[in-house]
């Protein structure tokens, strides 16, 4: 087993004379989280679809799917470009997993399915499927779209436990909608999307926030069994009324190892547990792999036992909190200093103690969250044991910013 500081001496080796920042991705670790996530699925004979936001790099979406074999099915995708763009890029069964009823968006999606693409689009209300049957009617095709139920849990009156998504909440809600889907000539029935937040998005060994872990594990608990009852129930209403489903999607990294248990599921998805982001240590039943990590360099010894590196304030997403900050995790101990925490463009840390670094030298931090990783860099450096084996530019390499 790599001790810290071997991983550090052999990414130091692998990163060489790159010029910092960089970011990379340890391919060993990668692919085991891949085997690991792949084989949660396959054992309960479901298929995994990989959520695209959480990667944002297509050679490793490749890489993953060559990884997943029959197991990896399709990709969530989050905006109609973006969704063109995959299949531009040779993959296929695309579910956009967030509504748009903007006459490009549609237009874009309608034409890969004129294209012959399986792709579908989350909808929730009658105002999506307007806007999609009368573009679809246009031009002739038909398009698929996929109900978002919300499972919050919503324990008194007032208190809503989950993700704003879908006002969807019942199965009476969601027949209601299917019905009018069916209602419109132009558009077909793919699936069901029910995704637990309150579970999938909620660490529950977070050490920033200790005090708030046994309440999140509390909402796991007492969400389960809704969750549940929701995704039986309204696979068996949609099959009473004749509505075959493409599939019946739930869960995320945060919630694979109770989601593939789950009989009505037939696919699950993932993506952050591939890279494995910080946050994602901070979930009690998953042990992944740290895979990708950005390198920044000492550039100054402000005091003994101090070094500062240039740039690092890659913050991320989400409600604020201390755990949206960059991780400094090898050498290991490394501490960001309160006062200042990650800088526009220099990060001290307190080095721990026995730990020296000269000038030049590189520090891995990792980010909270595994997409966004992506936009600050143009590729990740694919390391391979103390080598760099290949570049995958990610989508920010390639020139596309889909979300502004
Ligand atoms: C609908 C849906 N499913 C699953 C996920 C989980 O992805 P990840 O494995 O990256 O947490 C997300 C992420 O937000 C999502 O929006």
């Amino acid at each position: 087993m790599e001790t810290p500081h071997e991983r550090w001496s052999r990414l130091r080796a692998a990163i060489g004379d790159e010029p910092l920042p960089c970011a990379l991705v340890d391919l060993d670790a990668f692919e085991a989280n891949a085997r690991d996530l792949f084989a949660q699925a396959r054992e309960a004979g479901k298929t995994l679809r990989i959520a695209s936001k959480s990667i944002r790099t297509p050679e490793l979406l490749r890489r993953l799917n060559a990884l997943g074999g029959a197991t990896a099915r399709g990709l969530m995708t989050y905006h109609a470009r973006e969704t063109a763009f995959l299949a531009e890029q040779g993959f296929d069964d695309l579910l956009l997993a967030y509504p748009t009823v903007r006459m490009d968006d549609i237009a874009t999606l309608l034409g890969l399915a004129l294209a012959n693409k399986t792709v579908s689009v989350v909808v929730d209300e009658p105002e999506h499927l307007d806007a999609l049957e009368k573009h679809a009617a246009q031009v002739n095709v038909r398009a698929k779209v996929v109900i978002e139920v919300d499972v919050s849990l919503r324990p008194l009156p007032g208190v809503h436990l989950g993700s704003r998504r879908s006002p969807i909440r019942s199965v009476a809600d969601a027949l209601a909608l299917a019905d009018a889907i069916k209602a419109r000539p132009h558009l077909d029935l793919h699936g069901v999307l029910i995704y637990e937040g309150q579970i999938a998005g909620s660490t529950d060994r977070n050490p920033f926030t200790p005090l708030m872990n046994p309440a999140k594990r509390a909402v796991k608990l007492l969400s389960r069994p809704h969750v549940e009852r929701t995704r039986g129930e309204l696979a068996a209403a949609l099959a009473a009324r004749g509505h075959r489903l493409a599939l019946l999607n739930g869960g995320g990294t945060g919630s694979i190892a109770w989601t593939k248990k789950e009989p009505a599921l037939t696919e699950l998805t993932a993506g952050s547990g591939f890279l494995d982001s910080h946050l994602f240590d901070y979930y009690r039943d998953l042990s992944l792999r740290a895979a990708a990590f950005f390198a920044l360099q000492v550039v100054r010894r402000p005091a003994p036992g101090i070094v500062t590196c240039h740039g690092g304030g890659l913050i991320a997403s989400g409600e604020a909190g201390v755990d949206r900050l960059p991780v400094p995790a090898l050498p290991a101990g490394c501490r960001l200093i309160g006062f200042e925490g990650a800088g526009e463009v220099q990060t001290p840390l307190v080095l721990p103690r026995g730990v020296t670094l000269s000038l030049g030298d590189p520090v891995f931090f990792r980010h909270a969250k595994a997409g966004e990783l992506a936009e600050h860099f143009n590729e990740y450096l694919l390391v391979r044991g103390a080598r760099v084996e290949a570049r995958a530019p990610t989508y920010r390499g390639m020139g596309k910013a889909f979300l502004g």
